[in-house]
């Protein structure tokens, strides 16, 4: 039933992003892109613009000392779900003081740009899964799923777990829990996890290499 439940809200989740996808049709350059449900977007033009972002998503997250919490690495982040992140800031669905005021004056092609920038580099293939972290039994139940085994997966809108900073994954699990990020998939999902489990699940994704704090 459980399982029943989660392919009917995947397949929901699915028809939303391409009904966002077609919405979507752009002009400008277009690098060669495996699927029309992502928003394209021009790379150097995102570059230009991802100047003020570095101070926190840049190589050295420590200059954004001080911060109450850590910032996501989002180079090699996939483009489909950088787009939506920055969007549900821009329109207040994500609720967070401190991306908020960054979001707000960026046009939708400025998001498409950004999100083109730190995707750049998306690997070809997930890394090999840990299973004898103590985190694979409670990541493997239904996360794979829409995550992937170790924490990719393959479609459209979802993020790239995989190499995450574990404090902030744990964090993300906590604002899902509390109703604080309102994905209703996620909340239903963080509420099953025990909250004692929280950093045994972040360590298993956070430990395998793929995203980036920047060059
Ligand atoms: C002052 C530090 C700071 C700056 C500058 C900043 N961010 Fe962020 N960013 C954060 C923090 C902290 C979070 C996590 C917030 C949360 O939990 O929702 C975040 C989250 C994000 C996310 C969501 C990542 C995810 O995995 O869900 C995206 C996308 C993002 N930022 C893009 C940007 C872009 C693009 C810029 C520049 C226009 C920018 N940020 C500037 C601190 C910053
Ligand atoms: C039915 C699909 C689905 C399943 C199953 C699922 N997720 Fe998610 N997950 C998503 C979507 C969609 C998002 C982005 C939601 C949003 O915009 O906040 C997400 C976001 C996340 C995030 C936040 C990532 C970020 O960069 O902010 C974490 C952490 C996460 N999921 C962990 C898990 C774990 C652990 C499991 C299994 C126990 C799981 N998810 C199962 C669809 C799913």
């Amino acid at each position: 039933m459980i399982r029943w439940k989660t392919k009917a809200v995947a397949a929901a989740a699915l028809l939303l992003l391409g009904v966002g996808g077609m919405a979507a049709g752009e002009k400008g350059p277009q690098p060669a892109q495996p699927s029309w449900r992502v928003p394209l977007g021009d790379v150097g033009r995102g570059g230009a613009l991802a100047a003020p972002c570095l101070a926190c998503h840049g190589a050295e997250p420590a200059a954004a000392e001080g911060l109450p919490q850590v910032p996501p690495k989002i180079h090699r982040q996939r483009q489909s779900y950088l787009f939506l992140a920055m969007r549900e800031y821009r329109e207040g669905v994500r609720k967070n003081e401190i991306m908020e005021p960054f979001a707000e004056g960026l046009s939708d092609q400025d998001m498409r740009d950004l999100a083109a920038y730190f995707a750049q580099g998306f690997p070809d293939r997930p890394p090999e899964a840990k299973t004898a972290s103590p985190g694979y039994a409670v990541t493997n139940r239904e996360c794979g799923l829409c995550h992937g085994e170790t924490g990719v997966g393959e479609l459209e809108g979802m993020p790239v777990l995989t190499g995450q900073d574990p404090a902030y994954l744990a964090h993300a699990l906590r604002a899902y829990r509390s109703g604080e990020r309102s994905d209703p998939t996620m909340r239903r999902v963080a509420q099953a996890i025990p909250p004692d489990q929280d950093e045994a699940v972040a360590a298993f994704y956070g430990t395998h290499v793929w995203l980036e704090h920047g060059k």
